[in-house]
């Protein structure tokens, strides 16, 4: 089956072809830059600039793969969560194609979306397993019981850690998104600089907090000099990177062992950390497996939507003309 998969739930214009749920034929992914300059994502900007770019973006991934709409066999689209006004520009797009064409389609939790960027790439990754979500908007720790079946063990009571890389970035004078800027200005810093805490929720707890975190690292920096903090902004960049990373792992794999799981997969933005990717295979149990996908199909793309999609479809599972978009939609 050949699916199209378009994603437009926040600054990433994308659209990806995959064959048979597993061979990406293309992946075209269009990074917003514009909202840098605001240190975070516009959403009225967000959502025009999807409308100007996504049929080009779909043109180009049509072409890459080689194919036309005409050869399709489905279409997948985020229909939530995500900003509103940005997932009804892809939803309204793929619903006017279905309308115009017939070609069926179904509308994709973002969420699952990225539980597949994990499948796609990793055929010896078995269900079930233990999967964590890291992204800008989510820190959602399941049990994927099997696919299309998750049971969700804890979520963030405030910040995802991606958001929290985000606002610490914009604190040390790091750029946006903060995430690769952290990443890169803590390869010269020393991870034991400080010790900013590590929220654990109560004993045994899956839930995840961000927020703490953040504002610790605010606290610190409140009576430092620019001086200070210019020369230091390697180490804390590491120290903060470590404290997000420690918590990450430590809760996943605690989640992994409770259930009796011996893989874990890690996806969403957050998972192309490569100190993040270095203390699960340090920390990960013999006879464990930790999957990662590559750093393309971590942050937001089309071709994790298409291999869920395909999933649904090939169930006989279809959306229809009356699909709206859901910011919260959970799962
Ligand atoms: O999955 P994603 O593209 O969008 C959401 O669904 O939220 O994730 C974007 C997030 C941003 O907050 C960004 O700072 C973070 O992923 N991110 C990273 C890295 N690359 C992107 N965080 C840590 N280290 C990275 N290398
Ligand atoms: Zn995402």
């Amino acid at each position: 089956m050949l699916v199209l998969g378009v994603e437009t739930s926040c600054d990433e214009t994308a659209a990806g072809v995959v064959r048979n749920g597993r061979e990406i034929l293309s992946n075209i992914i269009l990074s917003q830059e514009i909202h840098a300059r605001y240190g975070g994502v516009v959403p009225e900007i967000a959502s025009r600039i999807h409308i100007t770019e996504l049929v080009g973006i779909i043109e180009k991934a049509l072409s890459q793969a080689g194919v036309a709409l005409d050869d399709l066999d489905g279409m997948a689209v985020t229909s939530g969560p995500g900003l509103v006004g940005c997932l009804l520009v892809g939803l309204s797009f793929v619903k006017s194609v279905h309308l115009a064409m017939g070609i069926p389609y179904y509308g994709v939790n973002h969420l699952e979306g990225h539980l597949f960027a994990g499948r796609l790439e990793h055929a010896p990754l078995q269900v079930p397993h233990v999967a964590l979500v890291a992204s800008g908007g989510h820190s959602n720790l399941y049990l994927v019981e099997d696919w299309g079946k998750y049971r969700l063990l804890g979520s963030t009571r405030d910040d995802a850690p991606g958001e929290a890389f985000d606002k610490v970035a914009k604190l040390l004078g790091l750029g946006y998104p903060g995430g690769p800027a952290i990443e890169k200005a803590a390869e010269v810093g020393d991870r034991k600089f400080i010790k900013f805490p590590r929220a654990q929720m109560g004993k045994d707890s899956y839930e995840f907090s961000f927020s703490g975190l953040k504002t610790a690292v605010s606290v610190y920096l409140q009576d430092k000099s620019p001086d200070f903090i210019a020369d230091q902004r390697g180490d804390l960049a590491a120290s903060f990177q470590e404290a997000i990373a420690d918590v990450l792992v430590r809760k996943t794999l605690a989640a992994a062992e409770n259930f009796g799981m011996v893989q874990v997969s890690i996806t969403g933005g957050v998972a192309r950390n490569r100190r993040l990717r270095e203390l699960f295979d340090e920390r990960k149990p013999i006879g464990a497996r930790v999957f990662f996908p590559s750093p393309a199909l971590c942050t937001d793309n089309g071709a994790m939507i298409a291999a869920c999609g395909d999933f649904h479809l090939a169930r006989g599972e279809r959306s229809g003309l009356e699909l709206n978009a859901v910011p919260y939609l959970e799962l």
